[in-house]
C-alpha cells in the first residue's frame, strides 16, 4: 500500500536541518502502523513528504503502486490525512456539510456520501451535533469532525497525525474503536503518529520508531513487547518488613526492591535467568516470609519505546 525508500528532507537555511534522513519502510494493505518518536524526530515531516506537501530532498514514495514523481494526482486519490494542529475543516459550515464537502472533493456525490457520513458521525457520537456549525463545537468535537472528514473520502490509506491529542478518555476510546473497526471491517490501511503508547498499543499491529530522522525500530507490537518481556516478578508477602528478609535479599538480589504496603510487604525483583526464581523463593522462605501472591510484571509498549529511543541515542 505504501512504499517509502531513502526518504530524506533537508530544510534549507543558514543552518540547514536534516529532518528526515534516509527513511525506508513499507506498509501492507490493511495494516495499522504506528509512527513513533520523540518531539522533532521527523514524524510530521515524513508524513508531509509522503503526501507531497513538503518536497522531499531525496528518496521515493509510492502509494498503491502510484509513484509520487510520475503519478502524483493518482497517488493523492489513494490517501487522506489529518495533520497535527491543522484542522482543515470549515468553521462556518456544519459538521455534516463538512463531511459531505470533503467526500465531494474526492468525487463522491452527496447522495452516495450521506449514509457513510451518518455512519461515521454515529460512531463518533456526533449525530446530535450534525447540524451545528463547527465553530460552535468543543475542540475534541472539532478534532473528531476532522477525522470523520478524512475517513469520509474512503481512501485505502489514511494518515492521522496525533489524532487523540486533546480528546477526553472516552472520546479517545471511541476513536480507537472506530479505527480498529475500519481496519478490520473495510481493510483500510492507517499510519498513525501518537505520543500516547496506549493508543498505539491498542490499535497498531506494528510500529515504526523514528529518532533523529532515522528509523531505529520497525517491529510488530507483539515482538517489541516480547523483546522487553523482562523476568520481573512481584511478590506480596504477609506482614511487615523483617530484618532477615531485607538482609537476605540485599545479599542475593541487590537490585530487588522491598516496600511496605498496608499490612503487607511488596518485593519486586528482576531476574537474569528463570532459575533465579527458585533462589528468590528460597531466600523468602528462609526468612520465614509467607508468600500471598506472585505475579510477573507485564511489559508495556511505553517502556519498550523508551528503552529503544535511549539505545538509539547512544548508538547515534
Ligand atoms: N518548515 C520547516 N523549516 C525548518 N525546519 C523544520 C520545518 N518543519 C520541521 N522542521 C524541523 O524538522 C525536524 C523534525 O520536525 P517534525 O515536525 O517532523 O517532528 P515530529 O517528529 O513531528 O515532532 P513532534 O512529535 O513534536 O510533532 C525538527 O527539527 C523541526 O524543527
Ligand atoms: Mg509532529
Amino acid at each position: 500500500m505504501l512504499e517509502v525508500s531513502g526518504l530524506t528532507k533537508v530544510f534549507p537555511g543558514r543552518k540547514p536541518v536534516t529532518a528526515v534522513n534516509g527513511i525506508t519502510f513499507k506498509v501492507d494493505a490493511g495494516e495499522v502502523v504506528g509512527l513513533l518518536g520523540p518531539n522533532g524526530a521527523g514524524k510530521t515531516t515524513t508524513i508531509k513528504c509522503i503526501l507531497g506537501l513538503v518536497r522531499p530532498t531525496a528518496g521515493q514514495v509510492s502509494i498503491n503502486g502510484f509513484d509520487q514523481r510520475t503519478h502524483y494526482r493518482q497517488l493523492l486519490r489513494q490517501v487522506a490525512a489529518v495533520l497535527e494542529g491543522s484542522r482543515n475543516i470549515y468553521w462556518r459550515l456544519t459538521v455534516m456539510e463538512n463531511v459531505l464537502l470533503f467526500a465531494g472533493l474526492h468525487g463522491i456525490s452527496r447522495r452516495e456520501a450521506r449514509p457513510y457520513a451518518e455512519h461515521l458521525l454515529e460512531s463518533f457520537h456526533l449525530m446530535e451535533r450534525k447540524d451545528a456549525e463547527v465553530r460552535s463545537l468543543s475542540s475534541g468535537m472539532k478534532q473528531k469532525t476532522a477525522v470523520a472528514c478524512a475517513l469520509a473520502k474512503r481512501t485505502p490509506l489514511v494518515f492521522l497525525d496525533e489524532p487523540t491529542v486533546g480528546l477526553d478518555v472516552e472520546t479517545s476510546y471511541d476513536l480507537r474503536r472506530v479505527l480498529r473497526d475500519l481496519a478490520a471491517g473495510e481493510g483500510r490501511t492507517f499510519v498513525i503518529s501518537s505520543h500516547d503508547m496506549h493508543v498505539i498499543q491498542d490499535v497498531c499491529g506494528r510500529v515504526v520508531i523514528i529518532s533523529g530522522g532515522r528509523i531505529i525500530a520497525n517491529n510488530t507490537v507483539e515482538d517489541l513487547l516480547s523483546l522487553f518481556r523482562t523476568r520481573s516478578y512481584n511478590f506480596t508477602l504477609a506482614g511487615t518488613l523483617d530484618g532477615t528478609l531485607t538482609e537476605g535479599l540485599a545479599r542475593a538480589f541487590p537490585q530487588a526492591t522491598v516496600a511496605a504496603r498496608g499490612g503487607q510487604t511488596l518485593v519486586t525483583a528482576r531476574l537474569s535467568h528463570g532459575g533465579q526464581l527458585y533462589e528468590l523463593i528460597d531466600v523468602l522462605r528462609l526468612s520465614g516470609a509467607v508468600i500471598e501472591s506472585v505475579s510477573q510484571v507485564e511489559p508495556d509498549l511505553e517502556r519498550a519505546y523508551l528503552e529503544l529511543v535511549r539505545q538509539g541515542r547512544e548508538t547515534a
